[in-house]
């Protein structure tokens, strides 16, 4: 089985359309379509940063939508996603309301949230200001998109020089260039290659043992940075894992009857957020001009996790959505599951990925510690 998937990182060949077939078919169960709602953009609220534009690379953790124009299952662009969104509006976004990236661009007074690239008429301004290429589902591992049919790293790095060349036109080539160098690069993704990719498919567990699949995602992910700074990006913060095993539906498939945090998938994010650190700090030397940091997401998640009360919070173990114990993307839906009364009082929004104000606590926490790195 393992010799159909190429074991280099490059984009390309087999764009199939879902390789686990009893998993699609229990998703097509829970399909429904609805409507496609533009999002309205709020005005930008301060300036202060030297940063003009915030752009956007990864999976589900900061995809406002792309995966909404793609022949994809990994979406949701429906209710009871963004419930706590302006007007409730689901735009695909993979939580209740806001997304990293959006508190990150509104943190640095840029603009209060940043588009998905795709499907989104987008404004000169909203160029200038930056867009999201991200799509829910993609990995460092190449293969971590094609098991779902979504953007690879490298179809998103495609994008990026599309974009480029319309940000040419609005702007003219000088603008367009200093915008280039001078934005902020956010790069959120590595957990499905973990979660989905080596502990939840045979593929490449055959192939690999986990060092050596940590070593070849670092190496993916070492090529989409040199890439990145190739395009001319410089100044790249680099999101690392979350406790994976602490995510409520991998305590719900590996965490026994009492669904404890699967010790062996927190080791391994650890594991990989090491390597990965390690070699974005030798990238960050052998680059010139280049800024990259490495931003640890592991710590203040497993703390939120652990000390739910201290925040505020009072569930951490189950999603708002459904049961919490499984629900995600077309399985979290407003036929088949009823959703709870708040969700600012949960960490999970469904059994993958944070609510909003989880989001904005983690986000406030990153610019404390790293905020002079990033403006
Ligand atoms: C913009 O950048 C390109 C590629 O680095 C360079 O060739 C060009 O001279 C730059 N143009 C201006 C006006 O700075
Ligand atoms: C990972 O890569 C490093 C060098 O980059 C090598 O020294 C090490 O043996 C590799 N580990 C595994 C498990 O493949
Ligand atoms: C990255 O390198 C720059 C020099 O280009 C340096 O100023 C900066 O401190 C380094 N950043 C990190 C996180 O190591």
């Amino acid at each position: 089985m393992q010799g159909q998937f190429p074991t280099h990182c490059g984009s390309g060949m087999m764009d199939c359309k879902c390789l686990m077939k009893p998993t699609c078919t229990l998703f097509y169960l829970f399909l429904i379509s609805l409507e496609l709602f533009k999002v309205q953009s709020l005005a930008p609220n301060k300036t202060a940063s030297n940063v003009p534009a915030v752009i956007v690379f990864g999976d589900s953790i900061v995809d406002p939508g792309n995966n909404n124009e793609i022949e994809t299952l990994i979406k949701c662009n429906f209710p009871p996603y963004g419930k706590d969104f302006t007007k409730r509006i689901a735009t695909g976004r993979f939580c209740n309301g806001k997304i990293p990236s959006d508190f990150i661009a509104s943190q640095l007074g840029i603009k209060e949230l940043v588009p998905a690239y795709l499907g989104t008429k987008l404004t000169a301004q909203d160029l200038l200001t930056g867009v999201s290429f991200a799509s829910g589902g993609a990995g460092y591992d190449p293969l971590t998109a094609r098991l779902v049919s979504v953007l690879t790293m490298n179809d998103q790095l495609d994008l990026f020089k599309e974009y480029k060349e319309k940000l040419r036109k609005v702007a003219g080539e000088g603008k367009a260039n200093t915008t280039i160098s001078k934005s902020l690069y956010v790069v959120v993704t590595g957990t499905d290659d973990l979660a989905n990719t080596y502990f939840g498919t045979p593929f490449r567990r055959a192939e690999f043992n986990l060092p050596s699949y940590i070593n070849f995602t670092v190496d993916c992910a070492s090529s989409f940075y040199k890439e990145l700074y190739h395009l001319g990006a410089r100044k790249i913060a680099v999101v690392g894992v979350p406790p994976v095993g602490c995510v409520p539906s991998q305590r719900t498939i590996e965490g026994g009857l009492e669904r404890h945090c699967v010790p062996l998938y927190n080791q391994a994010a650890v594991m990989f957020n090491s390597k990965l650190s390690t070699e974005l700090d030798r990238l960050n030397k052998t680059l010139p001009g280049a800024q990259i940091v490495y931003i640890d997401i592991y710590t203040p998640l497993l703390d939120l996790i652990k000390r739910p009360f201290a925040y505020g919070f009072e569930e951490s173990t189950k999603g708002c959505c459904g049961t919490g114990y499984f629900e995600v993307t077309l399985a979290c839906n407003s036929l088949t599951t009823s959703t709870c009364e708040d969700a600012s009082k949960f960490v999970f929004w469904d059994s993958y990925h944070p609510t909003e104000r989880a989001y904005n606590i983690l986000i406030r926490g990153v610019f404390q510690r790293y905020g002079s790195l990033l403006n």
